[in-house]
């Protein structure tokens, strides 16, 4: 029987080379967003993502991602009261997510209370453009009501329902906080939001886009990747990093730190990106951020070691072309407005869910299953030995 290995590769067709972790390898055709790692570009439909964070909402940006253009005032309007009308969450997921361990990951959290809500919310038929709609608008609706609530539910405090007159970002802060932010802060918020939407096929939107091509339901489709994100070198870093500046200390340590984590291989997280070959255009904009919000009030320590550390690191890393990417300062950020560490990348997801979800209708549009191939390195035709025969 012919075992298929690369060997066998029928002698018509070029020999596919193997590229760990696909580095470099086209798995679909998207038009959803474009990198260009050497001029520290990130556009979403064509529109910088700097401009972006600037002038837009998460909501108008959801929607630039999901439907290839700006939304009209009308389109936009419609698309915001629909998310505000389902943000809330059933009283029986209430209930699940009470149920789950205070010392839980928020987002092994944010997966119970996603998987929760595909039950409540079957959808069968993948070929129903409105049934599909409906499950966009409560997947990014309803993921910040989750994270919130399993915050506030595992310190022993009640679930805060959302406000209806609040947007995407205020609301979050409210539900986390049961306080009405600042236009400063909601900006701030807004802004994070926006530039954590959508990144081309990072590994949580390839496994969205994986789980997608089963034809499997969109909150499957979004578990997927919500679990692909809570890795510490993807979505994990940004907690990951306030781990290491708290470990440095002091600005005096930070170059015998780094040189001896380099020295023996170890990842300085923050930093580094299969794409990005100069300093990733997030870490400006959260790095302009927390400038900004720093101005009215005295700029933390760990701020100013991450600066340090952004210098002495790019010397020793720079010649690399390894530089701060998105996870470098955006914990500096969300910590100096109070939110916990383990809620950094939850609420990196409830940002990226509109990637995802963006992907999801992409790939359904031309979905082919996904199934790559592999090398065989085992070894063929081996005995069975009976367990009486074996030591
Ligand atoms: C995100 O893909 C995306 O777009 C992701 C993301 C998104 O928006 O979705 O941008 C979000 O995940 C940002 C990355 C967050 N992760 C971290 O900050 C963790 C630390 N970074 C690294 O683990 C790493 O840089 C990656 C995972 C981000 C990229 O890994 P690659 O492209 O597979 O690079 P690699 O591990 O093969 O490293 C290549 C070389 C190695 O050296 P050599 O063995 O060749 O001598 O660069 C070195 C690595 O040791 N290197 C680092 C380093 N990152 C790479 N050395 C020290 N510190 C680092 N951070």
């Amino acid at each position: 029987m012919l075992r298929f290995t690369l060997k066998n590769w029928g002698p018509t067709m070029a020999e596919p080379e193997y590229r760990p972790g696909l580095a470099d390898v086209p798995v679909a055709e998207s038009a959803i967003s474009f990198i260009d790692g050497k001029r520290a570009r990130l556009e979403y439909r064509g529109i910088a993502v700097e401009t972006l964070a600037k002038e837009s909402s998460f909501e108008e940006t959801s929607w630039l991602l999901l439907k290839g253009e700006l939304p009209t005032q009308k389109q936009l309007a419609t698309f915001d009261s629909q998310l505000r009308v389902h943000r809330r969450l059933k009283y029986k997921i209430i209930d699940l997510i009470k149920c789950l361990p205070e010392s839980g990951h928020p987002m092994d959290a944010l997966q119970a209370g996603v998987a929760a809500c595909g039950m409540f919310y079957p959808t069968k038929d993948r070929t129903d453009p409105e049934k599909n709609w409906e499950a966009v608008i409560r997947l990014i609706a309803k993921l910040p009501t989750i994270v919130a609530a399993f915050h506030r539910l595992r310190r022993g405090d009640e679930a805060i329902p959302p406000r209806d007159d609040l947007g995407h970002a205020a609301n979050f802060y409210y539900m986390l906080t049961e306080e009405e932010p600042s236009p400063s802060i909601t900006k701030v918020i807004d802004a994070c939001l926006i530039v954590h939407a959508e990144h081309t096929m990072n590994a949580s939107t390839f496994s969205s886009r994986v789980t997608g091509s089963t034809l499997a339901n969109p909150f499957t489709v979004v578990n997927s990747a919500i679990g692909t994100l809570a890795g510490p070198l993807h979505g994990g870093a940004n907690e990951e990093v306030l781990d290491m500046l708290e470990e440095i200390g002091t600005a005096e340590k930070a170059k015998g730190w780094l040189e001896d984590a380099v020295l023996h291989k170890k990842k300085i997280m923050g930093f580094g990106h299969r794409v990005y070959k100069v300093k990733d255009p997030r870490a400006t904009v959260l790095q302009e951020l927390a400038e900004h919000m720093f101005a009215e009030t005295s700029k933390p320590e760990i701020y100013n070691l991450a600066v340090e550390i952004e210098r002495i690191a790019t010397g020793i890393l720079g010649p690399k072309g390894i530089f701060p990417n998105v996870d470098f300062y955006s914990g500096i950020v969300y910590q100096s407005m109070g939110i916990p560490r383990d809620l950094f990348t939850p609420i990196f997801a409830i940002s990226r869910v509109a990637g995802w979800t963006a992907h999801w209708l992409e790939q359904l549009k031309n979905n082919r299953i996904f199934r790559p191939e592999q090398i065989f390195v085992g070894k063929n035709d081996q005995p069975y030995t009976p367990l009486g025969k074996r030591p």
